[in-house]
């Protein structure tokens, strides 16, 4: 017993956080870097391994951020570490737009494997999940030859012009920036913890009626290109859609001939525990846009879609560095890593975390909900819990405490922590990071 417990990896924090070479960079920083960035605390990382990142002192961190759900097999897994290793003695980039390479040829035929739907796909290479929005965008409208994009609150897509309409997260992510795309609508998002109509138990239904009885009065259903949504909303604060909405809007949209594209940026590659979050419902989506833990942190995006939906004119739609070889023989290796345990892993570790978040949060008066699905878990952090009114103030507090404690954990929306750590964490090591958690709450006002 005492072996075991000697065996199990804690935070070993030195000193005083930030530390003198983090504080050093962080002043450069200030001084260099776009103040737009939104960083929590001053962590500066030096090297990672699996959930562990170490900062430029020498202090190690249990990472649950996986830098923001993107390093789905951790920090610097071997096999992707080789695979990309491999590939770089071959050669960097050559441009799959615009010649051909097997890596890229390889990674779009798993990909119409994995991905549900017909047989017959093909996939747009990008490099970030924005990218991937705004080619799913793209493709929509050139499909149907339709102008109208419907969107959710709540939702998050990215901060390009394109993602950045679609987008109705923050004030501060659109504040400025005027006009933005026209012809996009955005319905209430059917959150079952905070209903927009006071009702969780018909805010699917009620939302389903809302978009046909009321937007479409409006604005004529046929005249939609594509309805997009978020499996769990990510940014929004890792919130699923109540259940049986996806269902549902599938079948609306299949009735007024509208494209159901299922951005999966933050929620795919095994992060729920279902290779996609749409697989918790049953639906077959049109477009599927994919991104962060693609390609276990090198930049790598992708939209999939049947072969006779994206069927572009060559030169409709293109780019340079999308599909890079080396993100691409990264894919693969996750791809393989994910099919091969870390699913698994990540349900397992993941009903794990959020029962024990549930039993030992859940009565806390600040603690207003545990949710979500595998590793893409979080606990909302609310003034009352009759009110459910958040506290982004209290919730940034827990942020900073699991820092100087060597836990890096990060916000969600207005009142959440999310815990999206790679999916490789084990159970003992999930258990290090309750136990910090849980020790801050309780301990906290
Ligand atoms: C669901 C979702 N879509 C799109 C994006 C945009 O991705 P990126 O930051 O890579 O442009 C994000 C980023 O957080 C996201 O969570």
């Amino acid at each position: 017993m005492k072996n075991k417990q000697a065996a199990i990896r804690k935070p070993k924090i030195k000193g005083k956080l930030p530390g003198p070479k983090c504080k050093a960079l962080v002043d450069i920083d200030k001084k260099v870097v776009s103040t737009s960035y939104t960083r929590s605390y001053p962590f500066v990382i030096a090297k990672g391994e699996g959930v562990w990142a170490t900062d430029v002192d020498g202090n190690e961190f249990l990472d649950c951020t996986a830098g923001i759900a993107v390093n789905s097999t951790g920090h610097n897994h071997p096999k992707v570490v080789e695979a990309i290793q491999k590939q770089l003695a071959k050669f960097i980039h050559m441009s799959g737009t615009d010649f051909y390479y097997e890596e890229q040829i390889r990674l779009a035929q798993k990909l119409s494997e994995i991905v549900p739907g017909p047989k017959a796909k093909r996939t747009f290479f990008t490099n970030s999940g924005a990218e991937s929005i705004e080619c799913a965008m793209k493709l929509v409208r050139y499909h149907t030859r339709r102008e109208k994009l419907l969107a959710f609150m709540g939702g998050f897509h990215g901060r390009t012009f394109g993602a950045m309409s679609l987008s109705a997260s923050k004030a501060i992510h659109r504040h400025g920036f005027s006009p933005l795309l026209p012809g996009i609508v955005h319905a209430p998002f059917p959150d079952p913890y905070r209903p927009w109509q006071n009702n969780a138990e018909t805010v699917a239904k009620d939302t389903l009626s809302f978009i046909e009885d009321r937007i479409f009065r409006y604005h004529a259903g046929d005249e939609f290109a594509g309805v997009f949504i978020e499996p769990i909303q990510g940014e929004g604060g890792y919130v699923a859609p109540a259940t049986g909405f996806i269902a549902g809007l599938s079948k609306l949209a299949k009735k007024y001939g509208i494209l159901l594209v299922l951005d999966e940026v933050q929620s795919g590659f095994g992060r729920t525990g279902k290779m996609w979050g749409f697989e918790h419902e049953n639906v077959t989506p049109d477009v599927v846009a994919l991104a962060k833990g693609i390609a276990s942190g090198m930049p790598l995006g992708a939209v999939v879609a049947p072969a006779k939906i994206m069927s572009w004119e060559s030169g409709a739609h293109a780019n340079t560095f999308g599909g890079n070889p080396l993100s691409c023989a990264a894919a693969l290796a996750t791809i393989d890593l994910l099919e091969h345990g870390l699913i698994e892993n990540a349900s397992k570790v993941g009903e794990h975390v959020k029962s024990r978040l549930e039993t030992e949060l859940a009565d806390h008066p600040s603690v207003g909900e545990v949710r979500g699905r595998g590793l893409m878990l979080a606990f909302d952090i609310v003034k009352d819990k009759k009110t459910k009114a958040p506290d982004g103030a209290l919730r940034n507090k827990i942020v900073d405490k699991a820092y100087h404690k060597g836990l890096l954990l990060l916000g969600a929306g207005p009142s959440a922590v999310r815990f999206c750590p790679g999916l490789v964490i084990s159970k003992d090591e999930s258990d290090v990071a309750i136990d910090i958690i849980v020790d801050i709450v309780r301990n906290m006002r």
